[in-house]
This record gives structure tokens, sequence and C-alpha cells, in this order.
């Protein structure tokens, strides 16, 4: 008999009465005085192995193994007895009456309960490998590898093909800090690792290729969170001769192929589509989550010459926000509630937030409570409720400030709200899938920090036609040839269609005050490149650790990876990054900053 014959999680009713031989990793051991049950577990899942003493050889190794130990069992498909069904696993019906127990390896007691729901993350990074063994992380591994066999199937199908683009490169534009490789053999110079290979998959497009894809590792120095690494994958497109519509069109396509094929969801066709503008409009971001029904109400003109500084003063900046959130049946909230949001919103830089509760809509402003009514002349309160459409029992949040503070706030407590206990008993939110489309994003964000325009999404995205005239003269007014595909909140891709012509590319770098020296140094092979007859094209890239961290319904991206880095960019596995050797610094011409000062 093989060393295999089956996977323990496919042994089901339909081998009963046939010798198996399985092999795998002890799940749990139970002695039941006289009998012992082990689940043993594979890559497929579990089944139950009986051991009886009948068998006294076998049976007394049964006894000694424990958690973990790699064993083979050669044995017999029955049907388990009455009394212990298990309808809850798929091969709950059958057991396997072991004959023939080796152990192949024995495991010294595993740090972590692979069956422990309450494992800390730093545990279970550290004991990877362990951690691994869970089905949970068994099946979201697989779920990533099918996202990526489909994308590459749907790729494939439509005339794209994979190719490799450089590692140790040369500063990639995506505005994160780079990784820097020292180089060895030329002394004081370094290479960036690629925050995005999309310098090169457009050179791939001059280069004639038409359709390029690659499912690839992006490197990006940045502050991290929940959904972002140091190093993530993207699955990367790129093609020659389509305008935006027609590679939206495209690559909505493929996520819908994808979702289809992998976890048997059909998404919505076609995916709405807002511009940015509205998206900020409504829901105070750029990646509005669908599945929450509650929407902002604009307040900024009717609160310019309200008898409240704290609503009057932004309402009147230029770059101020006066704007509400109405919570249908919101009444209910107790006062624990109103200031946990306070507080909460305060994360966000918000000074605090107002609220007034809707006693009798009718009654105007003798129907509602809250410490600023009297604050609000009649006008504003109209407006308030006419906008907001208030009904009795609902809560009114306001926030006001710096648009950029009331939307971040107001959108997080949108969220918050909606997807609570609360928010999901009265109805402000649903489960389920959806995705949106955001455009015509603004080519330039001003950044005060460098005092210039910088780019919004990189400075090789194409400005929309119809704002080619303003680019010197009014940056902030042109809007890209961008979109960001977004699903339940997340940013899950973007791209845009390019600049395909040098001299737009030039009039680009200079709103963005990056002088032709810089750029050529920066650039030059891109630019030149420009010169061949360069074609128009766009593309598009996904984030694939989002998409299948979304898929799994995983609360991190680390759970997706299969050897993450923590939120500081450790690897708690192999203790990376860590200190070299002097003589490797020696070699790559970095002096050690303890090192004692070089003798004369
Ligand atoms: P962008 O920077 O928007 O575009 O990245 C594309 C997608 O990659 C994912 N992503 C990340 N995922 C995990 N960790 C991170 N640190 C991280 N950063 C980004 C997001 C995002 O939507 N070259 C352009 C694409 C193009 O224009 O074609 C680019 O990289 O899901």
């Amino acid at each position: 008999m093989s060393m295999r014959s089956e996977y323990c999680g496919l042994v089901t009713e339909k081998l009963l009465g046939k010798l198996v031989s399985l092999c795998g990793w002890v799940h749990r051991r139970r002695d039941h005085g006289g009998v012992i049950f082990i689940d043993l577990r594979d890559r497929e899942g579990l089944v139950q192995v009986v051991c009886n003493p009948d068998r006294p050889d076998m049976f007394k190794i049964a006894e000694g193994v424990r958690h973990e130990f790699c064993i083979r069992v050669v044995g017999m498909v029955l049907a388990r007895p009455e009394n212990a069904l298990n309808s809850h696993i798929t091969n709950g019906q059958i057991e396997v009456l072991c004959h023939e127990l080796t152990v192949l390896n024995a495991s010294i007691t595993p740090p972590i309960k692979l069956d422990d729901e309450n494992l800390s993350e730093n545990a279970r990074l550290m004991h990877r490998v362990l951690d691994l063994r869970r089905p949970q992380m068994q099946h979201n591994l697989r779920l990533r590898y099918h996202v990526a066999m489909e994308s590459r199937k749907y790729l494939d199908k439509h005339g794209f093909i994979d190719i490799e683009t450089p590692i140790l490169t040369k500063s990639t534009p995506e505005g994160a800090r780079d990784y820097l490789v020292p180089s060895r053999v030329n002394a004081g110079m370094f290479f960036a690792l690629p925050q995005s290979p999309q310098l090169f998959k457009q050179l791939l497009m001059i280069a004639n290729f038409d359709r390029y894809y690659q499912i690839t590792r992006c490197f990006r120095d940045e502050d991290l969170r929940s959904d972002r690494q140091p190093e993530f994958t993207q699955i990367d497109c790129e093609t020659s001769f389509l305008d935006e519509r027609e590679i939206r069109d495209l690559f909505e396509a493929m996520i819908r192929h994808v979702f289809k094929k992998t976890i048997n969801i059909m998404l919505v066709n076609p995916f709405p589509v807002m511009s940015h503008a509205e998206a900020l409009r409504r829901f105070g971001s750029d990646k509005p989550d669908l599945r929450v029904r509650l929407e902002f109400t604009e307040l900024t003109d009717v609160m310019r010459d309200v008898n409240l500084k704290v609503f009057s003063i932004p309402a009147n900046m230029k770059d101020g926000r006066v704007a509400a959130l109405c919570v249908p049946r919101g009444a209910e909230l107790t006062r624990r509630d109103i200031d946990s949001y306070t507080n909460f919103v305060s994360i966000y830089g918000a000074k605090g937030l107002a609220w007034i509760t809707v006693n009798k809509v009718a009654k105007g402003r003798d129907g509602l409570q809250g410490p600023i009514v009297k604050n609000l002349h009649d006008t504003c309160i109209n407006a308030v409720l006419e906008r907001t459409a208030a009904q009795n029992g609902d809560i009114i949040f306001f926030s006001a400030g710096r648009s950029k503070v009331v939307n971040d706030s107001l959108s997080a407590l949108r969220l918050k709200i909606g997807h609570s206990e609360f928010g999901r008993a009265v109805g402000l939110s649903e489960e389920g899938w959806k995705p949106l489309w955001i455009i015509d994003f603004p080519m330039f964000e001003y950044d005060n920090e460098v005092n210039r325009w910088v780019s919004a999404h990189h400075p090789f995205t194409s400005p929309k036609d119809e704002y080619l005239e303003y680019l010197e003269v009014n940056p902030g007014h042109c809007l890209a040839r961008a979109y960001d595909m977004v699903l339940n909140g997340q940013e899950i891709g973007g791209g845009s269609v390019r600049i395909h012509r040098e001299d737009v590319q030039s009039r680009v770098f200079r709103a963005m005050k990056i002088s032709a020296e810089e750029a050529r140094t920066k650039f030059g092979f891109f630019l030149d490149a420009l010169q061949y007859g360069a074609p128009p094209h766009g593309g598009i890239a996904f984030g694939l650790d989002r998409i299948v961290t979304i898929m799994a319904g995983a609360d991190s991206i680390r759970d997706v990876i299969a050897f993450p880095k923590t939120q500081r960019a450790q690897c708690l596995l192999t203790q990376a990054p860590s200190r070299v050797d002097k003589s490797q610094l020696h070699n790559l011409h970095i002096r050690h900053q303890n090192a004692e000062p070089e003798s004369a």
C-alpha cells in the first residue's frame, strides 16, 4: 500500500468498508479509557481515527502520540455508531478503525494551541509554521491561490501576457518611501525596490507588448495599518489603445469572474460609478462603504451666519465644511454612546461632535433637543430638517472644521454607527458586496510640507483633455483620467490612462515644480522612450492581499499572507530585519555608526 491513499478530509462514506492509508498531524487525542480517538489533520481537513486495544502493538503507539505528531494510519473506513454522528463536519458519518499506526515524526509540545481562538497575533506570527497548519489559514492561503489563478486565466484569455520586471531598480514614483539596497560593486550607490512596476509596464506598452500583466511584489516603506504591508502583491495590468471606459469594463469583468469562480458571488453588473467630488460630498470618503445607508448632509452654506462660532468660522473658511449625519432612530442612543462617539471623532482631529435629537419634527425648533438648537436661526433649522429629511426619533450629528477633518471624522462615524449592533438592528447597514468605481480624481493635491502641488495618483497619470489648458495656471482645478475600484469601503485597485506624449509629461512635471533636470535624472530613460511613438495606454493594479482579506472575511491583511510583517515592519518568525556583520557593511561601503574611527 502506498504511503498515503487518501487525504484525511476527503475520507467520506463513499469509502465505507475500504482499507485506507492516511498521513497527517495529530489535531486532538482523546483517551476514553480503553479506546483512543485521534483527530487526524491534513490539508483537506480532519478525520476521526479509532484505536482499540485489541491490537496491542498499535495501541501502545497510540498511547504515546501527542499533539502535532506526524503519523501514518492504515485502517478501515466504518460508519460511526448512531450516538457518535457529527453533522457539523463533512465526514462526521464515518471513522477510520486503525490497524496500523506509525509515528513518522514526533513533535515537541507545541508552544501554541492550534484550536485556541484567542491566540495573540504575536504568538501566531512567532510560531507561524504551526499557525499556518490551522484550517482557517489553510483556507485563506488556498483562496489566495485561487484568486491569483482565476485572474491569470481571465487575463490569459484576454490576450495579456505575464512579463517580469526588475526588483533591483531605480526609485519609482508611488509616493511612499523607498526600500534601498546598497550596491557592493558600485560604491555609494543604491538600488530601490519597486513601489510598483509602473514605469516598466509603460515601457512595455511602448515596446509593443500591448497587453501586460504581472502578479508581483511591491515594496513601500510607509506607516503600516491593518490593510497595509511593506511588501504586498499587486495584480498589475497595462494595455494599449483602450480608453478609460474600456479599461474599466475589462477589469470590472475580471473581478466579477474572480468572485464568481472563487467564492461563487455574483457581483452587481455594472458597478456603480461615482465621481470623486460626489463621493466626498455624500460620504466624506473616496472609498465609501455602500453597505452603510447613511449619507452626509451639506450645511456649509446655511451655517455662515449662525450664532455659533464653531460652525460659522469653518463655514466661512476656504477649505472649511459643516456637514451633518442624520441617524434614523438615533434618539435611542444613550448619552454614553454619544460621549463615546465624541471621543471617537477626536481621533480624526474633530474638536467636538454637536447633536440634535428630533422629538417632533412637525413642531420645528420646539420639537428639537440639544445644546446647539438655541444658536441656530430658523432658516438654518428649517434647512437642516429639510435636507436631512429627519423623522421623529432621529438624531442629527454635526461636524464643522477643515473639510479634511470633517470628512475623515464624520465618515469614520458613519461606518462606526452603520456597522454597530444598533446600526444593524435598525437597518442602517446590510451584509454583502458593494463594489463601485470612483472616477474624476483631482490631478494634484497641495502638499503644505513641500509647498507645491504633488500628484494625487502618480505623475504619469493623464489629465482629462478639457483640463489640459489649466495644467500650469490652476493645477488644483485639473481632473485626471484616473479610477479606483472600491469594495465594501476598501480601495482594492487603482489605475489611470497615462500621459503618452512627452510634451504633456513635461508640463505635468512643471505644474509640480519638478525641474527639467530633476525629471531627467529621475525618469530620463522614460522620457526618452516616450519620444519613440509611445501608444495611448493605460492600466490598473489590484491589491491581491486586500481582495483576499475581504473575501476571506479576515480582520487583517496579515491573515492572508503566509509570512507577513508586523505593524512595526518586522518578521517575528525570522527576526528580520536584523543587524549584520561589520564586514558586510564594509563591503557595501557603509560605515557602522558605532564603528571605531578608521586609523589614518
Ligand atoms: P496604487 O498605489 O493605488 O497604484 O496601488 C494599487 C493597489 O495596491 C493596493 N495597495 C496595497 N496593499 C497592501 N499594502 C500596501 N501598502 C498597499 N499599497 C497599495 C491597493 C491599491 O488599490 N502603479 C499604480 C497602479 C496603476 O496606476 O496602474 C499603483 O501602484 O489595493
